[in-house]
């Protein structure tokens, strides 16, 4: 219907008969001649009806209101002297309607797009409505180069892209499973997938030998800034490859993608070994943008005259005593804020937290009476305290102070406003434990499917796998592994997580069959495509770069989706609810 849009035509075109498309971002009568703004993906562009150019344009746009749907038929003219928009891209042009169509009115929004003020809940109901918005079109416009640009590096690479099944069996990603309730098989359901992991497996062993997708995925867990229960993936798997080939291909691919939405970052990235992340920066996802990394004074609290200390020190395989130091605290932090990290520290289990003042007379602080002079000394030099620094510490069960003194690390971070905004830090993390211990059960820590390095060991906390993670600025962008190809090792694994010949059998026994028939070796990784583009846009939500997202109580404000369903079709299902929680 067009023949360009809106933000095409500039002083070049001044005389050329032109016909825009778009909404009426705005209107104005000024004596008689009428302004609209005219909008569409590109941008806005002024139109003019002047009765002298033509009655019947001026009659009709007599009848426009904001967000009208237009055709206009026009000549471009320059604008008059001083008249010139320089916040427009087409400030310096205007159009001069001789023909305007109304395609569609439209009733008064029930908010002003682009008003700041205006809360997420309404704009999630008319999403539609947000999403004309120039910042969002921005948005999608990236997104959709990212998606392309990495289909194209992966395509360039020898990957095939393959679709795997929606209506599956449940894959183990640690999150709950969405359920779909078969009709043709009542009392039966269908798992929607968590990951293609299983699959992408099993192409791997059908000779496809590098496989990607962008694909969906489903996770019926606890919603976070960073959480949708439905997100997207960047999920690749290649035959006869290891970690590196798979850093490799990650590292092109992150720098396509970064480079079609007009970035260009450094590759090869930094990497750290999962110990080290955790216990410098108390985290497996470490934002390294600022350093604020902490230091181990176990050994010298182990000599101080508190007991507690003291204590906590002489089982230093289980414990940790953590410092951290803060350059310049002393004059950053008042009284009341030291007080008020003791707080923070609190809600996430800590009892308490200690700290120092490195002052020009020496170390001071509540503790500082407990240790010898030597021993302070060490304190300085262990952490490198120079004149006005504060240190923190942390002490306790290993586990509990590593978690909380990263937070805390996190917390001063955000508090000193030290972020830089304009890095993209990238770090792998490496040689992740394949298990962790909770509530005494071993659970795999990323799936049953990686490959151990060596299984023999006495306490499976120490058994270390060939996992890696991509993290951007503390967040994971993505994780992987090499996985286990052959199927004793299968075997091992599931025994080790407590899964029973039967249960491993009734839940993975395709696999493990599949791995009897010549599986080659094999790697892959699955980035989180939202995580990706949120980054990438600055957005501080994932729902920012979704085009129709859930809230944080997976609803879709929208559509109103979960929503009871008639009893008929409930009956088809051979289901009967036992309590509709909203009725
Ligand atoms: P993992 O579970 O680590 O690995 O998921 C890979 C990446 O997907 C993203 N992600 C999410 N994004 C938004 N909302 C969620 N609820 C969500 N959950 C995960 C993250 C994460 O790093 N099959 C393995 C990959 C593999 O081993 O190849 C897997 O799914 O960015």
């Amino acid at each position: 219907m067009r023949s360009h849009y809106c933000t095409q035509i500039d002083e070049n075109d001044i005389g050329t008969e032109v016909t825009l498309c778009g909404w009426a971002n705005s209107y104005r009568d000024h004596g008689g001649v009428i302004f609209i703004d005219l909008r569409d993906k590109s941008g806005l562009v002024q139109l003019v009806c002047d009765p002298v150019d033509s009655k019947e344009a001026h009659k009709v746009a007599n009848e426009i209101r904001d967000e009208f749907v237009l055709i206009a038929k026009g000549k471009v003219r320059a604008r008059g002297e001083g008249l010139e928009n320089k916040n427009l891209k087409t400030g310096k042009i205007e159009v001069v309607v001789e023909n305007l169509t109304v395609e569609s009115k439209s009733e008064p929004l029930p908010f002003v797009i682009n008003d700041p003020k205006v809360g997420e809940e309404t704009r999630l109901k008319y999403r539609y409505l947000d999403l004309r918005k120039a910042s969002s079109y921005e948005t999608f416009r990236l997104r959709s180069k990212a998606t392309i640009a990495a289909r194209n590096i992966l395509d360039a690479n020898g990957f095939l892209e393959v679709e795997t099944p929606i209506l599956t069996k449940s894959t183990p990603e640690g999150a709950r499973d969405y359920l779909v309730p078969s009709r043709v098989h009542g009392g039966e359901f269908y798992a929607l997938p968590q990951s293609p992991q299983l699959f992408k497996q099993l192409l791997m062993v059908g000779g496809f030998d590098r496989y990607f997708q962008i694909a969906k995925c489903f996770r019926d867990e606890d919603l976070r800034a960073d959480r949708q229960p439905e997100f997207t993936q960047i999920d690749l798997e290649m035959s006869f490859a290891g970690q590196e080939d798979v850093i490799k291909v990650s590292e092109d691919m992150l720098k396509a993608v970064f480079s079609a939405c007009g970035i260009s970052i450094n590759i090869p990235f930094n990497r750290i070994p999962y110990h080290e992340a955790m216990e410098k920066y108390g985290s497996d996802k470490p934002d390294l943008r600022y350093d604020l990394a902490m230091v181990d004074v176990i050994d010298i609290f182990a000599r101080c005259e508190n007991e507690i200390f003291s204590n906590i020190a002489k089982n230093s395989h289980i414990n940790r005593i953590k410092a951290l130091k803060v350059p310049n605290g002393d004059n950053i932090f008042s009284k009341r804020q030291m007080k008020g990290f003791e707080d923070y520290v609190r809600k996430f289990g800590a009892s308490g937290l200690g700290y120092f003042q490195l002052k020009e007379d020496g170390l001071k602080g509540p503790l500082a009476k407990f240790f010898s002079d030597a021993d302070l000394e060490e304190i300085i030099k262990a952490t490198d305290l120079k004149v006005g620094d504060v240190v923190f510490f942390g002490a306790g069960e290993k586990k509990l102070v590593l978690d909380y003194m990263g937070r805390f690390r996190i917390y001063l971070a955000e508090l000193m406003e030290i972020i830089p905004d304009d890095v993209f830090e990238f770090v792998w993390v490496m040689d992740f434990p394949m298990f962790e211990v909770e509530d005494g059960r071993v659970k795999a820590l990323h799936h049953p499917f990686t490959m151990p390095k060596d299984l023999d060991k006495e306490n499976v906390e120490d058994i270390e796998s060939i996992a890696y993670d991509i993290v951007l600025n503390g967040v994971e962008l993505g994780g992987g592994s090499v996985r286990i190809h052959k199927p004793d090792i299968q075997e091992a694994v599931f025994k080790l997580l407590g899964i029973s010949d039967e249960e491993a059998e009734e839940k993975f026994g395709f696999l493990v069959e599949a791995l009897k028939y010549g599986a080659p070796p094999h790697a892959g990784l699955a980035f989180g495509l939202d995580r990706l583009m949120m980054l990438i846009t600055k957005r501080s939500s994932i729902r920012d770069v979704i085009a129709f997202p859930k809230t944080q109580s997976a609803q879709c404000l929208l559509t109103q989706a979960p929503s009871p369903v008639a009893n008929d079709q409930l009956r088809e299902l051979s289901i009967r609810v036992r309590e509709n929680k909203k009725a």
